[in-house]
């Protein structure tokens, strides 16, 4: 009994040092990670060799990270928080597209393309067009909006993790017309792993989880007087839809890549055939 009083009292000590916190954000934030840090402490009674793994374990976390590689983001996206961060912070309003995660490969600075041009650099890849409007949560089309978009290619590679990609492959950036209409022009994507090759990955081995993310391709559409929309389409009938392995699939962004096999058709809107075409309209909320 005497124990467990002195469990109580450290968790007590901690709390009441919080008390002269100056910032009244900071005092709330860190008062209930310290009770729930200590909670979850005492109810799976860590053991000694249990702390030292996990210090080891977010030294190795932050030793993987670098300019190119954000493993604590990557941890973050695995165990959910990103979602969580992201469904309490663009909640579903008035109709506007739903949001999902950035992820690690977003890089800024892509080229502007003409619609119907290619984000593929290389030719790789099954065509794919995305057509339809950026919209105003009240209906009104948005003329002059940007959607920057980026995908890794046929082989489940974004082009900063694949040498064999021409730098800046699959990503570019479109302006909606007076009608706020966009077509761009992509490849299929196709599911594939986060990076596993450092602790996260063996996070997910031990804990029996696969890496898979389903086929998408990432959107980040602006326009001013508009809240900024960071989003997906995911590709209808992915093995991979429900077991997202960082849980960032909705289901009102699963679109139909329809497929075409008519090599006319392709030669009309200016790719090769087989293609596939989807057609989306964004919706953005008011700033
Ligand atoms: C991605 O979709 O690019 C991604 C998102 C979260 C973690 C890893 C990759
Ligand atoms: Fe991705």
């Amino acid at each position: 009994m005497v124990a467990v009083e002195n469990e109580a009292q450290i968790t007590e000590r901690v709390l009441k040092s919080l008390e002269q916190t100056p910032n009244p954000r900071l005092k709330t934030v860190m008062t209930s990670l310290i009770k729930h840090l200590h909670a979850f402490v005492q109810e799976v009674q860590l053991s000694e060799a249990e702390w030292l793994q996990a210090i080891q374990f977010l030294t190795a976390v932050g030793q993987k990270c670098d300019d190119r590689r954000q493993e604590f983001i990557l941890l973050s996206d695995t165990l959910g928080v990103s979602m969580l961060v992201d469904a309490i912070n663009h909640r579903a309003e008035h109709g506007a597209t739903e949001s999902t995660v950035l992820g690690p490969f977003y890089r800024e600075g892509a080229r502007e393309l003409a619609p119907g041009e290619s984000i593929s650099l290389d030719g790789k890849g099954e065509p794919a067009i995305v057509s339809g409007r950026v919209l105003s949560t009240d209906g009104r089309p948005i003329a002059g909006a940007v959607l920057d978009v980026w995908e890794g290619n046929d082989d489940g590679l974004y082009e900063q993790q694949d040498p064999n990609q021409p730098d800046m492959n699959l990503r570019g950036r479109y302006r909606t017309d007076a009608e706020g209409r966009f077509t761009v022009v992509g490849i299929k994507p196709v599911s594939y792993p986060v990076p596993v090759d450092g602790p996260v990955g063996q996070m997910l081995l031990a804990l029996g989880r696969h890496p898979y993310r389903p086929a998408h391709i990432h959107f980040i559409v602006s326009a001013e007087g508009y809240r900024p929309l960071t989003t997906h389409l995911f590709a209808s009938g992915d093995p991979f839809l429900d077991s997202d392995a960082v849980f960032g699939k909705k289901d009102s962004l699963v679109v139909d890549f329809e497929r075409h096999d008519s090599a006319d058709e392709a030669a009309q809107r200016g790719v090769r055939a087989p293609f596939y075409t989807v057609d989306y309209d964004f919706v953005l909320l008011p700033a």
